[in-house]
């Protein structure tokens, strides 16, 4: 079976929110990735280990929350490795899979070798070097996951606008995120920002600061936010320690995302080791209307509006 060519999204297509640097941090990443999925037993290291257990099973209890299995056309943002479309290439109701990132390493490389570990079904697997803040596809895919891309992203808003538009209507963004609570104010975050991140000589071979590879200490607010005037339907499940400890999948197919003003917080109740969890703690789900959505002119959308 033939397999499709590289896509490149990012000619003619301007992407301004890209951080200098970003990409090449990103790049020594995905060099160091190749070892772990050089051969099997490396790869099923990588893939049961506690954080991907932990991703695994978002991308499969999302389905609750969506009331239906994944089938059609999937497009996934900053894949990386893109072990997420590996798998779910082997669904047999998935047709395409999108498999885009902006680093060159992961899409002509890293991509093609997690395919071949992972046994995927390559052939319905289009990669694509892109940025998420500027797709070219509008009304075309099914779903939209992003497996800790989300939190990359430079302009929450912009990035969410165009999944928004890649999608069908009725279609579903899946994502899984690091998120902090809203109490976090501007000048923590901040401090969060500028301090240096401990793994960056492991991962980048350089020391780095924790906002030079793009890494956003974005709030649950802020998701939400960012979602609501992009026009979603969102429906933001909270994980914590210290959460409901009675969770159960009920209430995510329930979609109890909140209770009043109170965000709904779970204990991470399907995670690999629940002793020692180890999770993303926002599992954000969100619906494109089946009528497209409305613009509700809230200033915070950054639509105008006129009279
Ligand atoms: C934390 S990694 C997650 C990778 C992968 N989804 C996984 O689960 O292993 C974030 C990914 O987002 C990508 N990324 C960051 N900003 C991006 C952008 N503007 N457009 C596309 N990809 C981006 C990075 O290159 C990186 O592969």
């Amino acid at each position: 079976m033939t397999s499709y060519p590289i896509l490149n999204w990012l000619e003619g297509r301007h992407d301004i929110y890209t951080r200098p640097h970003a990409v090449d941090l990103q790049s020594s990443v995905h060099r160091n990735l190749m070892a772990n999925f050089g051969d099997e037993n490396a790869a099923a290291a990588f893939m049961t280990s506690d954080r991907s257990f932990w991703r695994q099973q978002v991308v499969i209890r999302a389905q609750h929350v969506m009331r239906r299995t994944y089938a059609g056309t999937i497009l996934e943002i900053g894949a990386g490795s893109g072990w997420c479309s590996s798998l779910l290439s082997t669904i047999p109701g998935v047709e395409k899979i999108y498999c885009s990132d902006y680093d060159p390493v992961s899409v002509q490389h890293l991509m093609p070798q997690v395919q071949k570990t992972l046994g995927a079904a390559s052939h319905k697997i289009q990669r694509a070097l892109g940025s998420f803040n500027s797709l070219p596809l509008a009304d075309e895919a099914d779903v939209v996951i992003s497996i800790g891309a989300l939190h990359h992203s430079e302009n929450l808003y912009v990035t969410m606008k165009e999944c928004f538009k890649a999608l069908k209507p009725g279609g579903w963004l899946v994502a899984t995120e690091p998120t902090l609570p809203d109490s976090e104010t501007n000048h923590q975050l901040q401090a969060r920002y500028k301090k240096e991140d401990p793994g960056s000589i492991k991962k980048y071979g350089r020391v780095t600061l924790h906002e030079e590879n793009s890494d956003h200490y974005y709030r649950l607010s802020e998701y939400i936010t960012a979602a609501h005037c992009a026009k979603f339907d969102v429906f933001p499940f909270v994980f914590d320690v210290a959460g409901n400890p009675s969770a159960d999948d009920r209430v995510l197919a329930d979609r109890k995302a909140a209770i009043g003003f109170a965000p709904n917080v779970l204990f991470p109740y399907f995670a690999k080791t629940p002793a020692k969890p180890l999770f993303d703690s926002l599992m954000l789900i969100a619906q494109k209307p089946l009528d497209g959505g409305c613009d509700l002119g809230h200033v915070l959308s950054g639509q105008g509006r006129s009279w």
